[in-house]
Formats: structure tokens, C-alpha cells, sequence
């Protein structure tokens, strides 16, 4: 299996209506791998997103999978919550995460893959001891907290950082990428070796979500 296969694009629903999310991703599911969602506390960053029981309305809602994003503090008070909501992979902070280890492990334990999430100032080497524990790390491209901002280019540089040192340890780890994902940044991004490209406002901001979706999705595996 080529490593093009694990490409997926994942609409993020930060930027969509949500008073009809169900519809909402219903346009872009076809062209989707999974579906992320944002969750904010208002603390870890200054926006407030949503919790465990909107992810349980949407679990009901689509069969994508639900890739869960918290950037929130004291992630590990909440794990139970999210994994009996039905998120299926479940990244938490490496900022926010003093236990990270016991974190990822408590994670897998729930049934969920683990994740870590990197601020655009944490450095990649800040996972070495926990690699091999992860399913995916997600870059982020942007300051976390709000969709709509302007990719940071270095977010490439980890990310070819990341394929290497995946490739030199024989791990199997996902890089995801979330922030200013367009088609203008795609193509470096998927050259520099982005395998899950989340994307909110160039989907759910454009005129025809789905037509756009469409088009991502014909980049990531054409
Ligand atoms: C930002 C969120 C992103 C956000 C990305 O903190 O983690 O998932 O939805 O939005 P865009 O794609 O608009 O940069
Ligand atoms: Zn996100």
C-alpha cells in the first residue's frame, strides 16, 4: 500500500453553521475521510467551541469518523466523556499535558486513537519519547483557537521532519496538518509528506462546500 492511500481530508466544522451541522456534513462526507471537531474551553485558548454531547449528536449523524481535537486544559479529565460520545481518534495538546505518556496510553485504553496536537512553537523533537505511541500527530499550521487564519509556512518543515523521523524508526504514525489548508497550500503540504489535511473555512466557507470538497479531495489522491 503506498503511503498516497493514508490521504485523507477531514472538514473541520469550525467553520460550517452550527444550527445544521447534520447538513453541513452531509454535503462534504463523500469527499471525506473523517470529520474533525474542534473543542475549546476557553482557557487552553480564548475561544469556546462545544463539548462531549455535540459529539454525540454528530456520531448519530454521519459514519465518518470523528477525529477530536481538544485544546483545552486537563484534557485527561474528559477522555471517558469523548470516547463514549464516539470519537474515534482523540488528539490532545502536547502543551497542555504534563502526563503525556499516561495521557496517550489512557487514550488507547478508551478505544480511541492517540493524537498529539504541536503549536506552531513546540518542536517536533518534543514527541521523540512518545512517538511510538501515537497513531497521528497533528501539526498546526495556525495559532489554535479560530478558523480563517493564515497558513504559517514553517508548519512544512515539521512536517518533513516528522516523515523523516517516522521513516528512520519504522513507525507508522499519521502527520495531520490543521490550519489554512487550501488548495493554494495543499500541494506543498502533500509534497512535504501531509497525510489527514484538515480544512474549515476553504470548505465550509466557500460558495459550494460540497464542489470544493470535491476538488480537495481530487488533489489528495490524483
Ligand atoms: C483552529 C482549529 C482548526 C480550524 C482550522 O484552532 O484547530 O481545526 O478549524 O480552520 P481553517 O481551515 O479555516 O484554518
Ligand atoms: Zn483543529
Amino acid at each position: 500500500m503506498s503511503r498516497d492511500s493514508g490521504r485523507l481530508l477531514a472538514p473541520s466544522i469550525l467553520s460550517a453553521d452550527f444550527a445544521a451541522l447534520a447538513a453541513s456534513v452531509r454535503a462534504v462526507a463523500p469527499y471525506s475521510g473523517l470529520l474533525h471537531v474542534d473543542v475549546m474551553d476557553g482557557h487552553f485558548v480564548p475561544n469556546i467551541t462545544l463539548g462531549p454531547p455535540v459529539v454525540a449528536c454528530l456520531k448519530r449523524a454521519t459514519d465518518l469518523p470523528l477525529d477530536c481535537h481538544l485544546m483545552i486544559e486537563s484534557p485527561d479529565r474528559y477522555l471517558g466523556d469523548f470516547a463514549r460520545a464516539g470519537a474515534a481518534c482523540l488528539s490532545v495538546h502536547q502543551e497542555a499535558c504534563p502526563h503525556l505518556h499516561r495521557t496517550l496510553q489512557r487514550i488507547r485504553e478508551e478505544g480511541m486513537r492517540p493524537g498529539v496536537a504541536l503549536n506552531p512553537a513546540t518542536p517536533v523533537a518534543s514527541l521523540d519519547e512518545v512517538l511510538g505511541e501515537l497513531d497521528f500527530v497533528l501539526v498546526m499550521s495556525v495559532n489554535p483557537g479560530f478558523g480563517g487564519q493564515r497558513f504559517i509556512p514553517a508548519a512544512l518543515e515539521k512536517v518533513r521532519r516528522l516523515r523523516a523521523a517516522r521513516e528512520a524508526r519504522g513507525l507508522s504514525f499519521a502527520i495531520e496538518v490543521d490550519g489554512g489548508v487550501s488548495a493554494e497550500t495543499l500541494p506543498s503540504l502533500l509534497e512535504a509528506g501531509a497525510d489527514w489535511l484538515v480544512a474549515g473555512s476553504a470548505l465550509f466557507g466557500a460558495a459550494d462546500p460540497a464542489a470544493e470538497a470535491a476538488r480537495l479531495s481530487g488533489m489528495l489522491h490524483g
